[in-house]
C-alpha cells in the first residue's frame, strides 16, 4: 500500500475543529513506537477514525534527551528505534494524520529539549518527517523577563516557520494559558486567532478530579471568546475523555464534557487508551449529532439562566436550536425557559435529547429539571 493511501489533500488542513487523538493524559512520557501504532490501529478498528478522529498526536516525551550533533531534534532512540519519519509513515499508511509536540522555550514541560533558537530548523525537520500537526507548548526555558508581547512574537515567528516548510501544517499552541486571569489574556487570544489553528484557553485537566466543576467552569470562561472562533481557528478547551475510564469519570461526565466541547466548537482530541473504552463511551465519542454540533463551525454565543439552570444555545445544523442545559446550583433544580428565549418562534416545540434520543413536548416554555452538576443536550425544534 503506498504510504499516503487514504489521505486526501482536500481534508487537510481542516477548516473545522481538529478531531483526533493525543497521547498525554493516558501515557504521559511513557509513549513508544508500539503504543502509538496500537492506538492508531485502534482508532481505525473502533470506527473512531471513520467518525472523524483522524489525527494522531504524540505529546511531550517523544524526543531524545539531547539534540543530534547536527542540532536537529531527534526521537528518543529507546522509545522510537525506527525514528519519527518511519512512525509518521506508519500512521499515514493507516489513512491518519501525524502530529508532534514541542515547546517555545529551551525545554518542554518535562524538561526535554524544546525549540528555542531552533524554530526554523525544527520546522524543517518536522516537514521532512511528514508531520501534519505541531503543538507548541508555553513552557520553561524562556529568558527571564520575557513579556507577553515578546512571547506572542515568538509564537508568531514559529508559526511562520512551520508554514514556510509545510503550508498545510496545523499549528496548535498554548500562548494564552499563562495569561489566564490577566489583562494580557484577550490580546493573547486575539493574536493567536490570527496565526494559529487552535490555542489553549483552559488550564490542563486533572483527570482524577471530579469532572463536573472542571467541565462546567469552561461555560462562562469561554463564551466571551466566541468571536475569535471561525473556519481554521478555534478556542481549544484541552483534550476529551482524559484517561477514561481509569479517571473514574462516569458516562454522564463524559457526555457533559463532549456537550460543552461541542457547544464551544473546541477541537476534539481523545486522550485515553482506545482499547479500554467501553462501548457506551465509544458510542458517545462517535455520536454523529454531537460531532455535527462541534463541526458546525459556530461557537455558542448565548447563555441565559432560570433558577439554578443555565441554558447555552446555538443553531443546530440538524434544524432548530441546540440547547445545553446545566444545573450550576446546589441540589436538584428546575429551569423554565420561554421558547422565544431559545430562538423558537412557534408556541409549541419538541425537544430531542442528543445522547438518548428521548423526546419531550414543550408548550410555551421548556421546563427542565436536573440534578446538581447534571447537563442535558437537547435539539429544540418547532412543533
Ligand atoms: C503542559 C500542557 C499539556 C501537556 C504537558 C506535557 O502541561 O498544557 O497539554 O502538553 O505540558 O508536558
Amino acid at each position: 500500500m503506498p504510504p499516503d493511501e487514504g489521505l486526501t489533500a482536500s481534508d487537510w488542513p481542516p477548516s473545522r475543529p481538529v478531531m483526533g487523538y493525543n497521547t498525554w493524559y493516558q501515557f504521559r512520557t511513557g509513549i513508544t513506537e508500539a503504543v502509538v501504532i496500537r492506538q492508531a490501529e485502534l482508532l481505525v478498528s473502533s470506527g473512531l477514525a471513520a467518525a472523524g478522529y483522524r489525527c494522531v498526536n504524540l505529546d511531550d516525551g517523544w524526543m531524545a534527551a539531547e539534540r543530534a550533533p547536527s542540532g536537529e531534534l531527534a526521537g528518543d532512540p529507546g522509545k522510537f528505534p525506527r525514528g519519527m519519519a518511519w512512525l509518521a509513515g506508519q500512521v499515514h499508511a493507516l489513512g491518519l494524520r501525524f502530529g508532534l509536540y514541542t515547546a517555545i522555550g529551551t525545554r518542554t514541560c518535562q524538561n526535554l529539549p524544546a525549540s528555542w533558537d531552533h524554530y526554523d530548523q525544527d520546522a524543517a525537520t518536522f516537514a521532512s518527517w511528514g508531520v501534519d500537526f505541531v503543538k507548541v507548548d508555553d513552557c520553561g526555558g524562556l529568558p527571564p523577563g520575557t513579556t507577553a508581547a515578546a512571547l506572542t512574537g515568538h509564537f508568531r515567528e514559529f508559526g511562520a516557520c512551520l508554514r514556510r516548510h509545510n503550508p498545510d501544517v496545523v499549528y496548535s499552541q498554548e500562548l494564552p494559558i499563562h495569561q489566564i486571569g490577566k489583562p494580557s489574556f484577550l490580546p493573547a487570544v486575539r493574536a493567536s486567532a490570527r496565526f494559529a489553528h487552535m490555542w489553549r484557553v483552559a488550564h490542563d485537566e486533572n483527570p482524577l478530579d471530579s469532572a463536573s466543576p472542571m467541565i462546567l467552569s469552561h461555560l462562562s470562561a469561554v463564551l466571551p471568546l466566541h468571536s475569535f472562533a471561525g473556519p481554521g481557528h478555534w478556542n481549544d478547551l484541552d483534550m476529551v475523555a482524559p484517561k477514561y475510564p481509569a479517571s473514574g469519570w462516569t458516562l454522564a461526565d463524559l457526555r457533559s464534557q463532549l456537550s460543552v466541547w461541542a457547544m464551544e466548537a473546541s477541537p476534539l482530541l481523545i486522550s485515553a487508551d482506545i482499547g479500554a473504552l467501553p462501548p457506551d463511551a465509544l458510542a458517545a465519542l462517535k455520536n454523529p449529532h454531537m460531532i455535527a454540533l462541534d463541526q458546525s463551525g459556530a461557537q455558542c454565543s448565548t447563555m441565559t439562566a432560570s433558577g439554578p439552570v443555565t441554558a447555552l444555545m446555538k443553531p443546530d445544523p440538524a434544524g432548530g436550536t441546540a440547547v445545553l442545559f446545566v444545573n450550576l446550583g446546589t441540589g436538584t433544580g428546575t429551569g423554565r425557559f420561554p421558547l422565544a428565549q431559545l430562538g423558537i418562534t412557534s408556541a409549541r416545540a419538541s425537544g430531542r435529547d442528543v445522547w438518548t434520543g428521548a423526546t419531550a413536548a414543550f408548550d410555551g416554555e421548556a421546563s427542565v429539571t436536573l440534578e446538581e452538576g447534571q447537563t442535558a443536550l437537547v435539539q429544540v425544534t418547532e412543533a
